[in-house]
């Protein structure tokens, strides 16, 4: 069986490799796209600064910079130095002052059905206000405000109102639980905290003001915790006295109108952390003029967005997805965006096709583990709605398996819209790798080749460029606008991680291959990073997780390849002396991780072993973990201590 599996994973990885399908752009989209002409390409890596400069004019500046960028101290850019802007006059002000003003802005659907639409002006109006709010608690410029809300339209008014006075928002994914609130409030030295009572998914209202409560024990930092009330049962929620505030009664009170701060170019915008090798989260940082260039430039080129567009990205906002491309880059445009607060399958697995059609949506943004659900769903699902709305589909998080492509293609896309497959990071801020759809021809499963004015490469170990056909590591050799511009209190980390492999090119952690065309494709992640379902989750933090449970004495957490989620979280535990390895405390240990964590972070698999197998020296060989896992053929085991504990492992996951 081990062996068939096995054939199985290099067939698909092969499959992938030698994929030839070659898509040209559609003759009628490449003759509207707001980029038809390649010309860009060159023109870009001719004069990187001069491009960026021209992206830059896309935002209104309040004082324009004296310098493009200033590379005098790597890796520590500054982009537009000078420069002063505010995001919340680029994203809601400068269209108010256009007919855009009854423009719909957000077009959102609650899960259960409830419905809302903003416009430019109502947005303005929300933001402002809330901005008031903020400043009357006392929020300064500077002062770092966390943000753990459901899919609301509250949460980019949120947003907005904190870039607008300043305020770098630290958003947490409504999905993490308690202790993962804690560490960020603590990490980022937050003083507020802004909630909701909840969030509907499939059905219920998710309890984000308990996980609040909870992550603010002992926290003696944090003087006050806005909540929107998102439920029906405002007396059911507690509030502490002194501490919490209703969102409703604040803006009661507010002035509609607060100045927009003018920022600095290099003033932090916002915090957002993402996991890496160590346990602890980084907080990766982003500036206000760099990231606005690059995400407002990156959706109108990539997403091609026009004037009559109406744009669903499905990422929740807990992410960097739904930052650059839920928020900044299309509210930044002009754009309508829908906006869904749910699951895809509540109440019925057409849920998304449902909204497709209802509102007309143009251009769609989802992600491969979504795409493989629905795969399998079936097309049931997608015949009973007309999608010819559609016009143009994207993907991100995860590489994308040609048959997904394909699938996208056909079912969604009614084999005439061009799919953009784009890779970036919550660091890249922005897409750095894409087609750009009226130009660059297409192959299911690789994301083609980088933006222009972003100089990509795959490099071998020495840092030689590698020849067509072979792999590497997938690196950027020139700073761009959007990129971090450290971890937050962390500079070391932000040198040792993305700096130390190369001399001043940013390595991605991310390992590829270039094609005979030139063309890109992902293979995987050299670090410690799980990819689950797009979610990056640290095998540390996992590991962490697990030993904090008091009848573990040992774990080690690698990533699977799994049909929808791409890979999900395989456990190897030792229980500690005296403690029996039961079913229920199999269960009882999964559980303890989600509720540590955050669901996503939930094991698929967890083994007990008497013990892991290591190396003499006592360091744990992952390699065979993941060869067990996989159901392989186990690998070299001559340098391990025990060799006796891969028979037992392998046991265990024949009996299934
Ligand atoms: O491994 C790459 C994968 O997701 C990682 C970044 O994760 P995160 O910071 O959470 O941001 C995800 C959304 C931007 C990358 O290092 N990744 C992202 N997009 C793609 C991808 N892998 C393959 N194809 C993609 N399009």
């Amino acid at each position: 069986m081990s062996v068939g599996k096995e054939q199985q994973a290099e067939k698909s990885i092969e499959a992938l490799l030698e994929e030839q399908r070659l898509f040209e752009p559609f003759e009628e989209f490449r003759r509207n796209a707001n980029v038809s002409d390649e010309s860009i390409y060159e023109e870009a890596s001719e004069d990187r600064e001069g491009f960026w400069a021209k992206q830059a004019e896309r935002l209104d500046w309040f004082e324009k910079w004296d310098k493009v960028l200033d590379w005098s101290n790597p890796p520590f850019a500054k982009w537009f130095v000078g420069g002063k802007l505010n995001v919340s006059y680029n994203c809601v002000d400068r269209h108010v002052k256009t007919w855009r003003r009854n423009k719909a802005a957000i077009i959102w659907e609650g899960e259960p059905g409830d419905e809302r639409v903003l416009t430019y002006k109502d947005l303005h109006r929300e933001v402002n206000k809330f901005a008031n709010v903020l400043k009357g608690l006392g929020i300064k410029k500077g002062d770092r405000v966390t943000v753990y809300m459901p899919m609301i339209p509250e949460l980019v008014i949120a947003l907005l109102a904190c870039t607008r006075i300043g305020a770098p928002h630290s958003v947490v994914f409504g999905g993490y639980s308690a202790d993962s609130i804690r560490q960020r409030v603590e990490d980022a030295e937050s003083n507020l905290v802004i909630t909701a009572d909840g969030g509907y998914r499939r059905g219920n209202l998710l309890p984000l003001k308990n996980n609040v409560d909870k992550a603010l024990e002992g926290n003696t930092l944090v003087e006050k915790v806005i909540v929107y009330q998102r439920g029906e049962n405002p007396e059911k929620v507690h509030m502490e006295p002194g501490r919490d505030l209703w969102w409703h009664e604040l803006m009661e009170d507010a002035e509609v109108y607060c100045e927009p701060e003018p920022m600095d170019s290099e003033d932090m915008l916002f915090l957002l952390y993402t996991s890496g090798t160590t346990g602890k989260p980084k907080g990766v940082v982003h500036t206000t003029g760099g990231y606005l260039t690059s995400v407002t430039s990156t959706a109108h080129m990539i997403f091609d967005l026009k004037e009559e567009d109406v744009y669903w990205c499905t990422a929740d906002i807990g992410w960097i997805t739904g930052h650059s491309y839920m928020v900044y880059g299309p509210l930044s445009n002009g754009a309508s965006v829908v906006m869904y607060e749910g699951g895809p399958d509540y109440p019925e697995k057409d849920r998304f096709w449902e909204i497709i059609e209802k509102y007309g949506v143009t251009i769609f943004y989802t992600a491969p583990t979504a795409i493989r659900a629905f795969m399998r769903w079936g097309t049931e699902w997608t015949e009973k709605h007309d999608l010819s709305s559609l016009r143009l589909l994207g993907t991100v998080g995860e590489p994308i398996n040609p048959e997904a492509w394909m699938w996208y293609h056909k079912y969604i896309g009614n084999e005439r819209c061009p799919i953009v497959d784009t890779w970036w990071q919550t660091e890249t801020g922005s897409i750095l790798i894409s087609p750009l759809p009226g130009v660059v021809s297409t192959k299911p499963g690789s994301i083609t080749r980088a933006f222009p004015g972003i100089e990509a490469d795959v490099l071998d170990e020495h840092g030689n460029s590698v020849e067509p056909g072979q792999g590497g590591f997938l690196v950027i050799k020139s700073p761009w606008p959007s990129m971090l511009r450290t971890v937050y209190n962390d500079d070391q980390r932000f040198i040792d991680t993305y700096w130390s492999n190369y001399e001043n090119t940013y390595f991605t952690e991310d390992t590829a291959r270039k094609d005979e065309d030139g063309y890109i494709w992902i293979l995987g992640r050299t670090d410690d990073v799980i990819n689950v379902s797009g979610h990056r989750i640290g095998t540390m933090e996992v590991e962490s997780a697990f030993v904090d449970h008091p009848k573990v004495a040992e774990a080690a957490v690698i990533g699977r390849s799994h049909d929808i989620k791409g890979q999900c979280i395989v456990a190897f535990i030792t229980v500690k002396e005296g403690v029996e390895a039961t079913p229920e405390l199999n269960d009882e240990l999964r559980q303890h991780v989600a509720t540590k964590i955050g669901p996503i972070a939930r094991p698929e698999k967890v083994y007990f072993s008497s013990d892991l197998p290591k190396t003499r020296s006592g360091k744990i060989m992952r390699r065979l973990l993941g060869d067990i896992a996989e159901g392989r053929v186990v690998g070299d085991t001559t340098t391990l201590a025990d060799p006796s504990v891969i028979e037992q492992l392998v046991k265990q996951q024949q009996s299934g």
